[in-house]
């Protein structure tokens, strides 16, 4: 049996924007377990590298192996800077995806894919894991196809119903052109179908032809969904990941009418809990995340009949964690205080789903930041497809400049709330934009809110600053030792 056959215990969770970049993914497969690289906007991520200065020149080892040098070479010339721009000059501008991405960002995302995967691979032969969100959809078979070019051995994808993905990883290896197939508001079934092109060959040539397949985790909240998604062989997966609602990052709704409570943050009840047992009948591996991060959580999962667990928060704060050193201290300094105040918000995020945020001094969790930020969007990600009354197709954010959303027929009430988390994300894993008016992009920091193994870590040896990510695995272990 080689290190790919063997199922991890512990998966590091996809932790975007760049928190779980290709160092933290790499320190955690180098302990024989999982690293999980974030898929989410690494287009940008790669371009604001290499305007860094590519630092350590790990960009440039990795681009210097991409199969095709010319490409490397586009993205090389339009966004590398030697020594990296100024502090206070802005990152140049990545076009935000539409349905007819130009090539030179369909190239962007792929190299961008393609490099934090080859990066994680580096100096040990375990499997790499790759996490996209299905919401985000126009870039995803972009950063697919990047990253199986790269070997990648497992794509875990939740954040909406990944029901087409299998087939999707199945046509790109065998470099067949895709037609994927985008939701658009306001689309009605007569319609013609949206649909963005991803062509291997076109991208790849030769180099796009038989690309390994990776496993697929399917992230869920739910036994009917996972059941559905395994009773299908075009959609099932290899296993799936359970995740509950206190996990970091965006959550599932809780099921039924909508509950909140006085912070207006959703109330999840028994509706909500996973039947386990049910889960166990499926009959193909699953992990459980959100709250496991313990020993004895792990313990649990396997009581419960789980391979184990994925765990995002107790990693998010480990020294090898994308995340800003500034943030990582200042939450670390909150956590030991005893003082953090971590909340489930059913407005910041524009995807509507609830996003969990720690209420931080200097970031976008206090009113007065939110409301001083100019409103622009120019990264996009969120941004969602609907149809004009002129059939054609446009692109909205509630995040975006109030009037512009409202003039694309996006109600007010919605915006109420929202917060740029493409800027503010990018911002909390130290890549903020500068504006012209001499501001910078302030941060937001999501998180799960179990902190018992980062209060345990911080307080043990590493004197209350971040912890090497092999100590957060050895902790865990712990869980696994007979008792
Ligand atoms: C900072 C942070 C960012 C996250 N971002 C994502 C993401 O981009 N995609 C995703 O599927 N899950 C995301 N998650 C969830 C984790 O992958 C993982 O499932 C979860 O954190 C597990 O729960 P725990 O934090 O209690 O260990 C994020 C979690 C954190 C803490």
């Amino acid at each position: 049996m080689n290190d790919q056959d063997v199922l991890p215990t512990i998966i590091q969770g996809g932790m975007g924007v760049a928190v779980s970049g290709w160092e933290l993914a790499r320190a955690v497969c180098q302990t024989g377990e999982l690293g999980v690289v974030s898929g989410t906007a690494l287009d940008v991520v790669c371009a604001r590298r290499l305007m860094s200065g590519d630092p350590g020149g790990h960009m440039r080892r990795a681009l210097a192996a991409f199969p095709i040098p010319a490409m490397a070479l586009r993205v090389m010339k339009q966004y590398y800077i030697h020594g990296g721009k100024a502090d206070d000059e802005a990152f140049r501008a990545v076009p935000r995806f539409t349905v007819t991405p130009p090539s030179a960002l369909q190239e962007l995302t792929v190299v961008g894919a393609f490099c934090e995967v080859w990066l994680a691979k580096q100096a040990h032969s375990g499997p790499v894991g790759i996490n996209f969100l299905r919401k985000i959809e126009i870039p995803l078979p972009f950063g697919l196809l990047g990253a199986m070019l790269a070997g990648v051995d497992y794509v875990l994808i939740g954040a909406g119903n990944p029901a087409e993905i299998p087939a999707m990883i199945r046509t790109l290896a065998r470099g067949e052109d895709l037609d994927f197939g985008i939701r658009a508001q306001g689309l009605r079934s007569e319609d013609a179908p949206v649909t963005v092109r991803c062509s291997p060959s076109e991208l790849l040539g030769e180099a796009g032809r038989d690309l390994p397949v990776p496993r697929f985790l399917a992230i869920i909240a739910s036994v009917d969904l996972a059941a559905g998604l395994a009773g299908d062989p075009s959609t099932r997966p290899f296993g799936f990941i359970v995740e509950g609602p206190s996990a970091g990052g965006h959550n599932a709704p809780p099921r039924g009418p909508r509950r909140v409570d006085d912070l207006g943050q959703p109330v999840y009840d028994e509706r909500d809990s996973i039947d386990l047992a049910a889960l166990a009948t499926v009959g193909l591996p699953f992990w459980l995340a959100g709250a496991y991060g313990t020993p004895e959580g792990l313990a649990q999962a396997r009581a419960f009949g789980a391979q184990g667990v994925q765990v995002g928060t107790a990693f998010a704060y480990s020294q090898e964690s994308g995340l800003a050193d500034s943030l990582k201290r200042q939450v670390l300094a909150d956590v030991l205080a005893g003082t953090l105040d971590v909340r489930s918000d059913w407005r910041a995020s524009p995807t509507g789903f609830p996003f969990r945020v720690i209420q931080l001094e200097g970031t976008v969790s206090e009113p007065e930041i939110a409301a001083g930020r100019k409103a622009v969007c120019d990264l996009g990600a969120l941004r969602t497809p609907y149809k004009k009354a002129n059939g054609d197709i446009d692109y909205r954010c509630p995040a975006e400049p109030l009037a512009v959303y409202t003039r694309k027929g996006g109600r007010a009430e919605n915006a109420e709330g929202r917060r740029c988390l493409c800027n503010a994300l990018l911002a909390a894993a130290d890549f903020p934009q500068q504006r012209p008016d001499g501001s910078t992009e302030p941060p937001i920091v999501t998180s799960g809110d179990d902190f018992r193994a980062v209060l345990a870590l911080a307080s043990n040896g590493s004197g209350g600053g971040p912890y090497p990510a092999r100590k957060v695995v050895d902790y865990l272990r712990a869980g696994l030792a007979p008792v």
